[in-house]
């Protein structure tokens, strides 16, 4: 168990925050597959204060998904905190300041990863923040601009001094980018320099690297990212390991359900035309590893609409049975293949 602030967590895996990615019908799904925590994608503080419809739009959530992280970014410490007031009002229990986006357009801008350049601003931020925030903070941080610059321990420490209640840390430098390899070690470092709980993260892509993660750096919390984009199951499977049991693999029934719950949670939200063209590139996701999953790519492509988009799926899935040797009539009633 994971307590931030006031707030406990059922347990300590956190989905992150991830632009494109972690909209309410992706978080509905993780939330239900185990995840202690999830994060809305990072959302502009001053698209908020002007009233962007749009930003608002980040906002969208749901009573199933809570407890909710809400994810600001920016540069000026009036306006995140005028942001923060609104977005607990609309449904944080969480406020999540970004830190780390390496993206040109957010650095440019002052915001995200630039923060790290400069100590005083991120005191200013949090100072600004802490005092109208009457949720839980959290600050989520890379391991510096670059390396040389401004010390993680010493960004960590001021983050403390200033109020929040937890600090995530995504062991790459700025200018890096998502290259190379997270180093676990920084981790460590900043768990061992602050009494606040420390959420590790970067590059944990099966069940077994999370528990490494925690045994290696001693971290309270495992955010994971890329690793749940198409198994979002991986949450399930380390609560399993850590309990001591085997994790099981999701079968093609367990796909297609969540596939299709997917999809129309897609749907409900931005329309089947927009929901159909997040799903081709999440449908890669969900069936990479398969056997000839490639073939399959060609089937939908250009497709904008549910139901085509589903039988492609499956006759491919249809096809692995029949390739498997499996009697496709009981297993088409078993996974529920040829439902509408
Ligand atoms: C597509 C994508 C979008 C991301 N968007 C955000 C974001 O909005 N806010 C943020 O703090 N980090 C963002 N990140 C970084 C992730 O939260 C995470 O720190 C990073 O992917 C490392 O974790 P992982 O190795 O588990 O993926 C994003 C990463 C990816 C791949």
């Amino acid at each position: 168990m994971l307590k931030i602030g006031t707030l406990k967590l059922k347990n300590r895996l956190i989905m992150a925050p991830m632009s494109g990615i972690t909209n309410l019908p992706f978080r509905l799904i993780v939330k239900r597959l185990g995840a202690g925590l999830v994060t809305t994608e990072m959302i502009s503080a001053m698209g908020l204060i002007r009233n962007h419809e749009k930003t608002f739009r980040y906002l969208q959530s749901s009573q199933e998904e809570r407890p909710l992280s809400v994810q600001i970014f920016g540069y000026d410490p009036h306006v995140m905190a005028e942001a923060t007031e609104m977005v607990v009002d609309a449904s944080a229990d969480i406020v999540d300041i970004n830190m780390g986006c390496p993206a040109r357009k957010i650095v440019k801008t002052g915001a995200g990863g630039a923060l790290l350049r400069s100590p005083d601003k991120i005191r200013d931020i949090v100072s600004a923040v802490r005092k109208v925030c009457s949720v839980p903070l959290t600050v989520k941080i890379r391991a510096g601009w670059s390396p040389g610059m401004p010390g993680v321990g010493e960004t960590a420490k001021i983050i403390e001094e200033c109020g929040a209640d937890a600090i995530t840390i995504h062991p790459r430098f700025v200018t890096q980018g998502f290259s190379g390899k997270a180093d676990w070690k920084i981790i460590r470092e900043v768990k061992t320099e602050l009494k606040i709980p420390v959420i590790g993260n970067g590059d944990v892509s099966d069940p077994s690297l999370a528990l490494d993660m925690i045994r290696e750096t001693g971290c309270d919390g495992v955010m994971i990212g890329r690793g749940a984009i198409g198994n979002p199951w991986l949450f399930k499977q380390i609560l399993d390991l850590g309990n001591g049991l085997k994790p099981s693999l999701p079968g093609l029934s367990d796909r297609r359900a969540i596939i299709i719950e997917h999809f129309k949670f897609l749907s409900d939200l931005l329309g089947e035309k927009r929901a159909s063209k997040i799903m081709r590139g999440l449908l890669l996701r969900y069936t990479k590893g398969l056997p000839h999953s490639s073939r399959f790519r060609g089937s939908f492509t250009g497709v904008n609409d549910f139901n085509t988009m589903i039988s492609a799926m499956d006759n491919y899935f249809e096809t692995l049975l029949r390739d498997r040797g499996l009697k496709v009539d009981s297993e088409r009633e078993r996974l529920g293949v040829g439902e509408s």
